[in-house]
Parts: structure tokens; C-alpha cells; sequence
């Protein structure tokens, strides 16, 4: 069973932009909120070089890379165009105004 966890409500998130979340013993999460409110989690580390997804620039349903300007579609964690690789994603959902992410494995394995 998917143990969610409540990270906030959606103001807490910029607009096409990503705040960061901790989550025991597990890698950071970026949690990104698009221009049209959808929210997508996932490790905050590029398939390239590991870079920051969290402070990349956020269009349409993606992210581009602030080291290297990959894109890499949120909802996937995959590279766009010629580049491969891909970021692990983390399930997501809103409810009741609540931003809830699935706890990831890494961590349970953890705790
Ligand atoms: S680290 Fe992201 S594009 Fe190079």
C-alpha cells in the first residue's frame, strides 16, 4: 500500500517553478507545478550530470536542465530529443488542496 505523504498545498509550489522536499534517508525531491497546475515529483537530479532539476525553468510539462539546458519531461523523468537517460518520478496526487507524494521506496527501505 502507497504510504502518501502531505507535503503542502499547491501556493506552496511557484508557478512553472519547484520546491524541494527531504524525505528520510531518501534523495531530494523536486515536486514541480506547471503553468497549468499539474504537479509532478521526481528526484532532484538530472539523467546527464545530476544537475538541480529543482532549478531549472519549467515549459509546458517539462523541465530544462540549469546546467546544460536538457528538457526532461516531468511526467516521465525522460530526457527529450537526442539526449537519454531519465530521472526516476515519484507518483503524485492533490486532494483536498493537499499535495500528497507516494513515500519513494529508497526510503522505506531506509527507515
Ligand atoms: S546535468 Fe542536466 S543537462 Fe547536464
Amino acid at each position: 500500500m502507497t504510504d502518501w505523504i502531505d507535503i503542502g498545498t499547491l501556493a506552496d509550489i511557484p508557478q512553472r517553478g519547484a520546491r524541494t522536499v527531504q524525505i528520510g534517508g531518501g534523495k531530494e525531491i523536486a515536486v514541480f507545478r506547471t503553468g497549468d497546475d499539474h504537479v509532478f515529483a521526481l528526484v532532484n537530479e538530472c539523467p546527464h550530470k545530476k544537475g538541480p532539476l529543482s532549478q531549472g525553468i519549467v515549459h509546458g510539462h517539462s523541465v530544462a536542465c540549469p546546467l546544460h539546458n536538457w528538457n526532461i519531461a516531468l511526467k516521465t523523468g525522460e530526457a527529450q530529443g537526442e539526449d537519454t537517460g531519465c530521472t526516476p518520478t515519484i507518483a503524485v496526487k492533490q486532494e483536498d488542496g493537499r499535495i500528497l507524494i507516494a513515500r519513494p521506496q529508497m526510503a522505506q527501505a531506509a527507515a
